[in-house]
């Protein structure tokens, strides 16, 4: 069995359990019949990577912590989450065109040097901006879902802390700014991504949450350190 269906597996199975909604939609054949390349790469070089990775900063931030609430910040995201979306800009995947000629440049070594540095950098700190009821709100959908509606716990797979998983290519989505956290969570609810890994994961999770819910979660994810 192949270590990415392994990965796929592993976290399907609290899933499953937790919601007869979203293990129907992992069932679902994947939108799109064009699979992910995958990477040929080394033990990955951190600092190599850095200095890689420096070019970076003018768009996601001085030590990858981004100041601009439309541009992701890098720092501690996991790297397997990173080497995925570095490679489907490259194979053209994800649409933003600015990443696409950045990863364009890049070889697979470079991708995983890339994001070995940056999973190894502190996140940011807080943004400000929601106020404590609205962040409170997203907490508790974070932590606890909304059984009675078919609404999974976003800990399921992100994690108590929002960390992510390495090993399963759950990104860490502490400290997103509310905004671009906002605008993923609108996309994942209304589309289904290419076929990475675990397509129907985000648009599963993201059924049925109300626009008011979205930003309570963008703002608490924000607030995440
Ligand atoms: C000119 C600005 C710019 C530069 C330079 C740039 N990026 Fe980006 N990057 C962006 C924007 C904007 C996005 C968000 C795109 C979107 O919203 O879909 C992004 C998204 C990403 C993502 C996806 C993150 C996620 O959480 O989904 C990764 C990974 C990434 N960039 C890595 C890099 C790396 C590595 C470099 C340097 C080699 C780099 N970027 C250089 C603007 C830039
Ligand atoms: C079944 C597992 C699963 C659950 C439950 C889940 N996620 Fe995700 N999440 C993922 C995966 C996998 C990705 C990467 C998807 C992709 O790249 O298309 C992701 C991506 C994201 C991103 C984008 C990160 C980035 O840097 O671009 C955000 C934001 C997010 N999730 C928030 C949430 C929130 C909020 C919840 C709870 C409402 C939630 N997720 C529940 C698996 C999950």
């Amino acid at each position: 069995m192949s270590t990415r269906i392994r990965s796929a597996l592993l976290w399907l199975a609290p899933v499953l359990l937790a919601s007869p909604l979203v293990a129907a939609a992992l069932q679902t054949p994947s939108p799109s019949n064009v699979t992910l390349p995958a990477l040929k790469f080394t033990a990955p070089d951190a600092a190599r990577g850095a200095q890689l990775g420096a070019s970076c900063a003018g768009c996601h931030g001085a030590g990858g912590i981004s100041k601009d609430e439309a541009v992701p910040s890098l720092a501690g995201q996991v790297s397997s989450y990173t080497r995925q979306q570095l490679t489907a800009y490259k194979a053209k995947l994800l649409p933003n065109e600015t990443m696409q000629n950045v990863a364009a440049r890049l070889t697979d070594q470079d991708m995983a040097d890339i994001a070995a540095h940056f999973s190894a950098l502190v996140p940011g700190p807080a943004w400000k901006g929601a106020d404590a009821a609205v962040r409170a709100q997203g907490a508790a959908l974070y932590a606890k879902g909304d059984p009675a509606r078919n609404l999974i716990a976003c800990t399921v797979c992100h994690g108590a802390g929002g960390r992510g998983s390495d090993s399963l290519i759950l990104p860490s989505i502490a400290n997103l700014s509310p905004a671009y956290a906002e605008g993923k969570l609108a996309e994942y609810r209304e589309t289904v991504p290419y076929a990475h890994p675990s397509p129907q994961a985000m648009h599963a999770a993201a059924q049925g949450l109300t626009d008011e819910e979205l930003t309570a979660l963008a703002g608490y994810l924000s607030s995440l350190k």
